[in-house]
């Protein structure tokens, strides 16, 4: 069975239903609210497809994008190219990078944060620290584990252009000792007679709340920001609701 992450634009098509100007319209308030530079530089991580893209170049910023999949990476490259000379994409693993000279923002969209242990937890934030200027935030979506991924099984539609998909996602835990869980997301496609099914499976390591406090505590290169829920920055987290899409932002601190 052919992996998503290998067919870009099904991938692109099974998630759009986010509104993306609004999200970066977020990211631009949370800039404003919480970095201590100013941002011209941004980097993110586990890039994608990169549906933000066109939003951050159309507003001025100079993006970079690191995505370790070859397909993405070929077709996010493709996008770039059309905005002009304001982004290009990066072929590296989010876990061990390095990455010259530092950005002045980083984020991490959709659940992206793909290790699948603790080692890779810290080497990521060692990464992120070193590509990430003082004073300036590190922004991730749906990264910390509020309501545990644990057999959570979620399906929707999307018809766009004579193409119909039905994408199911699912989490299955694996290993509670070692926080780890099998994310599996199935897109079956059907485009005019023709049907097929396309599926990403991996596994990832949960981050949960007080680990992930506990963490920005002990690091030296980070502080924590805050959380909301809904990328809503009128819905502080206080672990009464449930959450959906919480957000989280942490800060470079100086050497
Ligand atoms: C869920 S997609 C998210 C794409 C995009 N951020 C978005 O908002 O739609 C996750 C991406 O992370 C990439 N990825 C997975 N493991 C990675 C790693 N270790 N380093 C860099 N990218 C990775 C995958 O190739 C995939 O393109």
């Amino acid at each position: 069975m052919p992996d998503l992450y290998d067919e870009p634009a099904y991938y692109d098509l099974a998630f759009s239903f986010r509104d993306f100007a609004a999200e970066v319209d977020i990211i631009q308030e949370a800039i404003r609210q919480f970095s201590r530079i100013e941002v011209r530089r941004v980097l993110e991580l586990g890039c994608g497809s990169c549906p933000h893209l066109a939003e951050f170049v159309a507003r001025g910023y100079e993006y970079t994008g690191l995505d370790l999949n070859p397909a993405m990476v070929e077709y996010a490259t493709r996008k770039a190219a059309a905005l002009g000379p304001g982004a290009r994409i990066l072929r590296g693993d989010m876990s061990r990078f390095v990455f010259e000279p530092p950005v002045d923002f980083a984020c991490i969209l959709l659940g992206s944060l793909y290790v699948t242990n603790t080692r890779e937890l810290v080497s990521h934030f060692d990464s992120v620290g070193r590509a990430l200027r003082p004073g300036g935030l590190y922004f991730l979506d749906w990264c910390i584990d509020f309501d545990p991924h644990t057999d959570i099984w979620d399906t929707w539609e999307v018809d766009r252009d004579g193409v119909h998909l039905r994408v199911t996602y699912i989490t299955n835990r694996l290993n509670r000792v070692e926080q780890t869980y099998r994310e599996t997301v199935m897109v079956q496609v059907s485009e005019g007679e023709r049907q097929r099914t396309i599926e990403q499976r991996c596994v990832k390591r949960a981050v949960y709340p007080q680990e992930f406090l506990a963490m920005m505590a002990a690091r030296p290169d980070f502080e924590f920001v805050g959380w909301w829920n809904n990328w809503d920055f009128n819905q502080t987290l206080d672990g009464e609701e449930p959450t959906n899409r919480p957000i989280a932002i942490v800060r470079r601190l100086p050497a």
